[in-house]
């Protein structure tokens, strides 16, 4: 071989280490230019949607959406309008913008959309076997009913005790905001989202996660977290099984987890477990699937791991802009210390303790801020399905966006085999929609002249109980209520 690079070198008349430096520069120029020429030259079967051009092949758009999705998102939208593909990876993505293509995606036909598909091989090795995205649809939605059973009424009057009692303890606590707490106006700075996540796993741990989880916090259960969430990373979406170090730590983190898990969910059954357990935990022992098959420790412990990885970052993540946003609009924090006087005053310029139904029914300010930080911040940027079977999605869908050049009464086919993936965080900053659309204002949501997203009359179980079916709102921070 490296002899007749040799003689191909000198027919050339160049050097060898010349010819392979050339070599090295003129392969990927070519597989650039054909990947080009393909996409300038080579008609489009119009039926599909609109393809944004790329340079690199099998990179596609990796980068420019890797690094600002909504950035990409933007500019996709106004070249293409709200329904276009994009490639990543190898993949194709077919992006459905807007109400209705969030309701194309979060109401897609079980044969025409699968969310375990996009999803298994980035949180089966995660979680672990035989839960959520490693089952089928049907095996999910009943292990979706089985948590319910664990986010009862009676759960969460106990947890508002709890997470207040943790909450308390952190600020007073060496690592939270102590020196801030002492004397009350302190303007060291505060690492939030260090706070945030901290304030996260400890109310997860004591409440839903159960007292066993809460007692290991300090020990190796936060290493074994830290290597688990390693594993959450974009590139396990294709390839979730690459011989790299932060693989083989998510790897042996998941089997300990899990063993973790089972240790307590074992101990629990000889002991008899413990009538003041209002955890999780407590809730899925013993529930059965309708075939009568109990659901078994390992998937008890791998839906346990899949709830604190489900809960973790998006949490922190939205107590952490909370907390910025409202930095940034200290009248509201006022607002909101009147509100909590109002519903918790003694009258005696004291407060006493919070509890469920107040939190649930009488604080609209705190629900206000709550919903313009997930409407600014929604902690998931895209979602995922893969497609089954064809799908035809009417012009007019894809038609309203800026300057689409399709607008006629055609259809779009996007093909079986494309991913599909909705983004609602669009729509929700889309100032055809919201007046201010950038500005954080929570008094939009007080009845003070905003549209509130329509209420649809049709309702559909899907495992958390009958809810409207209408996933075609501009405002889906949690999906379609999935
Ligand atoms: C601010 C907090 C949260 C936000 C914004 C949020 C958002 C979302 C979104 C957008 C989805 C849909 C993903 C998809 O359809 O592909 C989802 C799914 C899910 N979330 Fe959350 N989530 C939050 C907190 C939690 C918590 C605390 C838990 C559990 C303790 C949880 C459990 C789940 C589960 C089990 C699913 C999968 C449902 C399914 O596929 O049918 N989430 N979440
Ligand atoms: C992506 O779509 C193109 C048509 O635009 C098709 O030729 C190609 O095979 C598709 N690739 C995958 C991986 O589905």
């Amino acid at each position: 071989m490296s002899e007749r690079i040799a003689a191909l070198a000198a027919q050339l008349g160049v050097s060898t280490p010349q010819l392979l430096a050339i070599a090295a520069v003129a392969l990927p120029l070519a597989a650039v230019l054909l990947n080009v020429a393909a996409q300038v030259l080579l008609p489009r079967d119009p039926s599909l949607p609109p393809l944004v051009f790329s340079y690199v092949p099998v990179l596609g758009s990796a980068v420019t959406y890797g690094m600002d999705p909504y950035k990409f998102f933007a500019d996709c939208r106004a070249q293409h309008g709200d329904l276009f593909t994009f490639r990543l990876l190898g993949r194709n993505v077919t992006v459905a913008l807007g109400a209705k293509g969030s309701n194309l995606i979060f109401n897609g036909r079980l044969n025409e959309v699968s969310a375990e598909e996009a999803y298994t091989s980035l949180t089966t090795p995660v979680f672990g076997k035989d839960v959520v995205y490693d089952v089928p649809n049907a095996v999910l939605m009943e292990q979706k009913k089985f948590v319910k059973v664990g986010l009862s009424t009676e759960n969460f009057r106990v947890y508002v005790g709890q997470i207040t009692d943790e909450v308390t303890g952190f600020m007073k606590g060496d690592e939270g905001f102590s020196a801030f707490w002492r004397d009350g106006k302190s303007e060291a700075p505060v690492d939030i989202f260090k706070a945030m996540c901290e304030i996260t796993i400890l109310t997860a741990s004591r409440t839903l996660q159960g007292r066993e989880v809460r007692e290991s916090l300090d020990k190796s259960y936060a290493d074994l977290y830290h290597d688990l969430d390693g594993g959450f990373t974009p590139i396990n979406f294709v390839i979730p099984n690459l011989p790299l170090p932060a693989n083989f730590r998510r790897d042996r983190a998941q089997k300990l987890m899990s063993d973790f898990y089972r240790g307590i969910i074992e101990k629990r059954r000889k002991e008899g477990g413990d009538s003041a357990d209002h955890d999780m935990i407590a809730a899925l022992m013993d529930q059965s699937y309708k075939n009568g098959r109990k659901l078994s420790d390992i998937e008890i412990a791998h839906i346990m791991i899949a709830l604190l990885m489900a809960g973790q970052h998006t949490s922190s993540a939205t107590g952490s802009w909370a907390m910025l946003r409202l930095a940034s609009r200290p009248e509201f924090i006022e607002e909101l210390y009147q509100e909590q006087q109002s519903v918790y005053g003694d009258g005696a310029g004291g407060l006493r303790p919070l509890d469920y139904d107040t939190q649930k029914s009488s604080v609209p300010v705190l629900d206000a801020v709550v919903r313009e930080t997930l409407r600014l911040h929604p902690p998931i940027h895209s979602i995922m399905r893969k497609v089954k079977s064809d799908i035809v999605v009417p012009a007019a869908l894809a038609a309203p966006g800026a300057d689409s050049k399709k607008s006629d009464s055609a259809a779009y086919v996007i093909p079986k085999g494309h991913f599909v993936m909705a983004a609602p965080g669009v729509s929700q900053v889309d100032p055809k929609i919201w007046r201010d659309s950038e500005t954080f204002d929570p008094n939009r949501w007080l009845g003070k002249g905003e549209i509130e997203p329509e209420e649809q009359g049709e309702t559909v179980d899907y495992g958390w109980g009958a809810i409207s079916s209408g996933a075609n709102s501009p405002y889906l921070p949690f999906g379609a209520g999935r």
